[in-house]
């Protein structure tokens, strides 16, 4: 059986937290072993929002960092930085002139980042998608692993390459790029906010005790748990609607603790939340300590992660160039003549 391709990809924007690490990369790790995978830093998205120049290289390095950390084998996956791979962006140009733009106004994530923006809003911010399915088409990947909170722009990714690439332009019976389809695995899938059990856990979220990041020290870990927000009664449960902390905080004990959820439920169901927090802080420091170890090591020797970034980078370039040459083909652009002696 031919092995699927599948490429996702995390903004180098902030640490990564707890989040980032169970609704995606921990599947990556997986997913690494069964099938032919790319795994790129999406910079470029990461500047459409007001960024700091000064952070932006030492962050995207420090995420690639983290995949390996996370346990991606680069003998495995192919871990690249999305802008060093200018395919990214020449296939995002060409999907801009067939993807509708009112498409790209109702997408739930632009019209939140675009609310807080106002009239400093970048053009870039309303592209995103459309980069993003750039991203996904280049490497006519079959599976996308995300989080619920992608799930619309994987349904527009799909749109494009259906309905505007190869409904199109494709030739008979053929198809110029790969359809991808969504792999959002439940368990784990949404982590919410330590001090607001409705809200997701957010690099963007001004409250760094909102999350816990993957190097935030023992210690502050313990801190953000101590002060996580918790509710008047007694027990932790996972099914009640009205207590979304500790149906959260449950879960994150479960996954993290290696337990089913009915375990983790009957282990500390009686638990008060002091006793609760105790142990579920062992389990997060336990969980986040190799990952730490890893992420020093690595960032302690930069030419072997350029290494990995710069064979990751060639391999990605060659699957690209071939779809972009697709694409461009497709849409009738001259092919490129070859130079002349
Ligand atoms: P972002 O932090 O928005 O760049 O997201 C990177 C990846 O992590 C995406 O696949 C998200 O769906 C996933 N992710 C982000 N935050 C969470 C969260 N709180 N729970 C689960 N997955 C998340
Ligand atoms: N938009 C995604 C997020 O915020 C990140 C991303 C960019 C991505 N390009 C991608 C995810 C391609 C999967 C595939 O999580």
């Amino acid at each position: 059986m031919e092995r699927k391709r599948v490429l996702s990809g995390v903004q180098p924007t902030g640490a990564l937290h707890l989040g980032n690490w169970l609704g995606a990369i921990r599947n990556w790790v997986t997913l690494q072993h069964q099938h032919d995978t790319f795994f790129c830093v999406v910079d470029l998205h990461a500047i459409t929002v007001p960024h700091d120049p000064a952070l932006l290289a030492q962050q995207t390095r420090q995420t690639a960092a983290l995949y390996l950390a996370c346990g991606i084998d680069p003998q495995l996956a192919t871990v690249f930085v999305q802008s060093h791979v200018p395919a990214h962006s020449e296939l995002c140009w060409l999907l801009n002139c067939i993807t509708p733009l009112n498409w790209l106004e109702r997408m739930i994530q632009f019209k939140e980042k675009a609310g807080k923006q106002g009239n400093q809003t970048s053009v870039g911010l309303l592209d995103y998608p459309v980069l993003m399915a750039a991203d996904i088409l280049l490497y006519n990947a079959h599976l996308v692993p995300v989080g619920e909170d992608q799930k619309q722009h994987l349904e527009l990714a799909r749109n494009i390459a259906q309905q505007r690439l190869n409904g199109r332009f494709a030739s008979d019976g053929e198809t110029v790029l790969n359809v991808p389809e969504p792999l959002i695995l439940p368990e784990g899938a949404r982590v919410m906010s330590l001090t607001d059990g409705r809200n997701k856990m957010s690099k963007s979220d001004p409250n760094d005790n909102s999350r816990i990041n993957l190097l935030d020290t023992p210690d502050l870990v313990r801190k953000k748990i101590r002060r996580a927000r918790t509710d008047a009664v007694t027990g932790l449960t996972f099914d009640d609607p009205e207590r979304p902390e500790a149906a959260n905080l449950l879960a994150l004990y479960a996954l993290l603790g290696g337990r089913s959820p009915a375990a983790a439920a009957q282990e500390c169901g009686r638990m008060g939340w002091g006793r609760f927090k105790a142990v579920l802080s062992d389990v997060v420091v336990e969980a986040l300590a190799p990952i730490q170890q890893r992420h020093g090591e690595l960032m302690a020797d930069p030419t072997a992660l350029d290494r990995v970034l710069s064979q990751g980078r060639q391999r990605a370039e060659t699957v690209a160039q071939a779809s972009l040459e697709r694409v461009r083909t497709a849409l009738g652009l001259a092919p490129r003549t070859p130079e002349t002696p």
